[in-house]
């Protein structure tokens, strides 16, 4: 038996989709036959994706906003309702590391962390709720980390902000089950995209060792793992965090 995962005729919206597991999230929803809107940040990286983009579909568009900006983000979902009438799937992913000891973060990097990692899933998911609210249903899939479930050395204010990604969409499956709307999250392991290209190779190494399947993942298949919660396949799936981690934490 051949299952194909169809989205055609579904809206959705990704935020930082200009870049890593982002762009993949967006590339493999346009396969699927959905239309996609990205927001991010950054237009200037946006505009070295857009053709490679167009060559899987014509059904993007993209809206440049700063998710920690609360009022931006009101602004542009309003926008964006008004263009695309709904929204049937909201995928949570932008995010940042500004990693150092606590001893010696400065209360910028932590909340700069927590602005856009977790408040900025807060903003614009309560800005698409309303309106999957009144469709009766929505998928929001929000992108945690494996660092969010086990924590780690250099790391308590992204750790923080992405066990609170879990602990957000754990309580918006409950609140919203009865309207139809699911929420998960997706915590990754190790990915290789900008964010990790940073990290020494013998930093790199030593990851890759403690991980049992003994690979970096790509991309993709993170973007794999949103496809599977955006479709019918997991209809019956609310409240949990799909691990994509290679064994890295059971
Ligand atoms: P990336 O740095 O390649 O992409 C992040 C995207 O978010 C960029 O396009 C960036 O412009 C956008 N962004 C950053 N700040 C923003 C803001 N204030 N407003 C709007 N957009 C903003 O990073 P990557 O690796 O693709 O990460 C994507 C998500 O996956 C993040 O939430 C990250 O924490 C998570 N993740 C990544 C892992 C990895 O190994 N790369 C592992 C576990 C989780």
């Amino acid at each position: 038996m051949s299952i194909c995962i169809e989205l055609a005729g579904k809206t959705a919206v990704v935020t930082g989709g200009s870049s890593g597991i982002g762009l993949s999230i967006s590339k493999v929803l346009l396969n699927a036959g959905a239309r996609v809107i990205i927001i991010d940040i950054d237009d200037k990286r946006f505009e070295t994706v857009k053709d490679e983009i167009k060559k899987i579909s014509a059904e993007f568009d993209f809206y440049s906003a700063d998710i920690k900006n609360s009022e931006k983000i009101s602004e542009t979902v309003q926008v964006m309702i008004s263009k695309e009438s709904k929204i049937d799937i909201l995928v949570n992913n932008a995010g940042i590391v500004k990693d150092g000891l606590l001893i010696r973060m400065s209360d910028e990097d932590w909340l700069d962390v927590i602005d856009v990692n977790l408040n900025g899933m807060f903003y614009i998911t309560k800005n698409v709720l309303k309106h999957m609210v009144k469709a009766k249903s929505g998928r929001i899939i929000s992108i945690a980390s494996v660092i969010g479930e086990i924590g780690n050395m250099g790391q308590a204010n992204y750790a923080a902000s992405k066990a609170g990604i879990i602990a957000l969409t754990k309580s918006i499956a409950k609140e919203y089950a009865a309207r139809g709307i699911l929420a998960n999250a997706v915590a990754p392991g190790f990915i290789r995209t900008v964010m990790t290209d940073k990290l020494p190779d013998d930093v790199k190494e030593a990851i890759k060792k403690s991980i049992p399947l003994n690979k970096i993942a790509e991309p993709e298949e993170i973007a794999n793992a949103v496809l599977f919660l955006c479709s019918e396949l997991s209809a019956y799936i609310t409240g949990s965090v799909l691990n994509v981690n290679g064994g890295m934490y059971m």
